[in-house]
């Protein structure tokens, strides 16, 4: 069967279709993995350019453009997968109804409803955010199954609006076991990163600037010795926070609350007023701008990974995956490989690992494509009322 997907909750704007050769039989957990799927056709269109000026999304804006981008993106896609002369070309409409923003989110369904009516076919909503879960197993461009996954799995969850941990011990069951209290950890990127006059999307760009710092700051260490005061082998931010580098500090916030939350509210308020206070004595310049990216980078990614290898023990976790935009954070990745790692070594701990192919960490269709077929056949092939699908913002797993 052919697969259309479309994706629509925040300011990228995606339509991809799919071919899925479904296993013998269906409804069990076991035919959906043994499902293949072959990516025939994949476009995401950025609004990012739009947005810059606002220094984030403007909703009225990102609607506007997905309404202009959807039929444009849609001939694209079919005519990449050879569809365009069809008169029924698609078996199955996947959209995605939540969490995100509701006037994009309704573009979307409104878009995949006219598409169903057309072409006679059932839409399947989709959550947004258990696509990025499977965004794990996709191969853009090829063709790939979801193969036999250990459990329990844990999923740290980080994008624009999420920063959540999803305890999964079955088959797309899921159940939030921590969350953030206030900021998801991509906005407070983003936030600092405007804070540093540095453009929208933020997070690539800080972690681009603290990837530079930490790098000058191995060279020093190589050059002068692990003693040199504010070199990376000092073991915390405490210590850290008495070198030469001392000036910039940031907190952990709740890095040892006994849960599994986050909050990166007052991160944020921390390089607020950091910065209100050195343009007290000098000039914010470039230098110093890379020593806060930094920092926070360290701040934020500490708190992610300890709370998520606190997990890891308390619910003896078999499989990690990491997704949503923030997974492509290099400064995570590797700290978040340092767990597994350690684990590793210790018998009968062996965690496997998994992240998105970089090109999948944000926004796309093909996440929602996945997810909308396993929830079709997990829910043997019933689909919703296409009039009942509706946006729903704060849409939880
Ligand atoms: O999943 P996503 O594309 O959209 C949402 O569902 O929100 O995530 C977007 C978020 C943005 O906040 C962006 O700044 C952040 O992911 N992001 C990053 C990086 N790449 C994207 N944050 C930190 N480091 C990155 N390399
Ligand atoms: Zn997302």
């Amino acid at each position: 069967m052919k697969i259309l997907s479309i994706e629509t909750s925040c300011d990228d704007t995606g339509i991809s279709i799919m071919e899925v050769h479904p296993a013998h039989s269906d409804g069990a957990r076991e035919s959906a993995t043994n499902a293949s799927f072959k990516v025939l056709a994949n476009n995401v269109s950025s609004q990012i350019s739009i947005h810059i000026p606002h220094g984030g999304v403007f909703p009225a804006l990102a609607k506007r453009e997905h309404i202009k981008n959807l039929p444009i993106i849609l001939e694209k896609t079919l005519k990449e997968a050879e569809l365009e002369k069809e008169k029924n070309p698609i078996d199955l409409i996947t959209v995605t109804c939540g969490p995100g923003l509701e006037p994009t989110l309704w573009t979307g369904i409104t878009f995949a409803q006219e598409l169903s009516k057309q072409w006679k076919v059932p839409i399947m909503s989709v959550n947004h955010m258990e696509g990025h879960i499977f965004s794990v197993f996709i191969k853009d461009k090829k063709k790939f199954e979801i193969p036999e996954i250990k459990y329990p799995i844990l999923s740290l969850l980080v994008s624009g609006g999420h920063t959540e941990l999803v305890l999964i011990k079955k088959w797309m069951d899921y159940k939030i076991i921590g969350e953030t209290l206030d900021d998801a950890v991509g906005e407070a990127f983003d936030k600092v990163a405007r804070m540093l006059g540095l453009p929208y999307p933020g997070g690539p760009q800080i972690s681009k600037l603290a990837e530079k710092e930490r790098e000058h700051l191995k060279e020093v260490e190589n050059f002068l010795g692990p003693r040199f005061p504010g070199s990376l082998s000092q073991p915390d931010h405490k210590k850290s926070s008495t070198s030469s580098h001392a000036k910039i500090s940031l907190p952990r916030p709740m890095l040892h609350s006994k849960n599994f939350d986050f909050s990166f509210s007052g991160l944020k308020t921390a390089v607020l007023y950091l910065i209100r206070d050195i343009n007290l004595i000098k000039k914010l310049d470039q230098k110093t701008k890379a020593q806060i990216a930094l920092e926070f980078e360290n701040a934020a990614i500490e708190c992610l990974v300890h709370k998520t290898a606190k997990a890891i023990e308390k619910y003896k976790i078999k499989t990690l995956i990491v997704a949503g935009g923030v997974s492509a954070n290099k400064h995570l990745k590797n700290e978040i490989k340092k767990i597994t790692t350690a684990k590793a070594g210790q018998a009968g701990s062996k965690i496997k690992l998994l992240f998105p192919p970089k090109e999948l960490t944000g926004d796309n269709s093909l996440m929602i494509g996945v997810a909308g077929y396993l929830n079709y056949i997990k829910n043997k092939k019933k689909v919703p009322e296409m009039d009942s699908v509706k946006a729903v913002g704060n849409l939880r797993l």
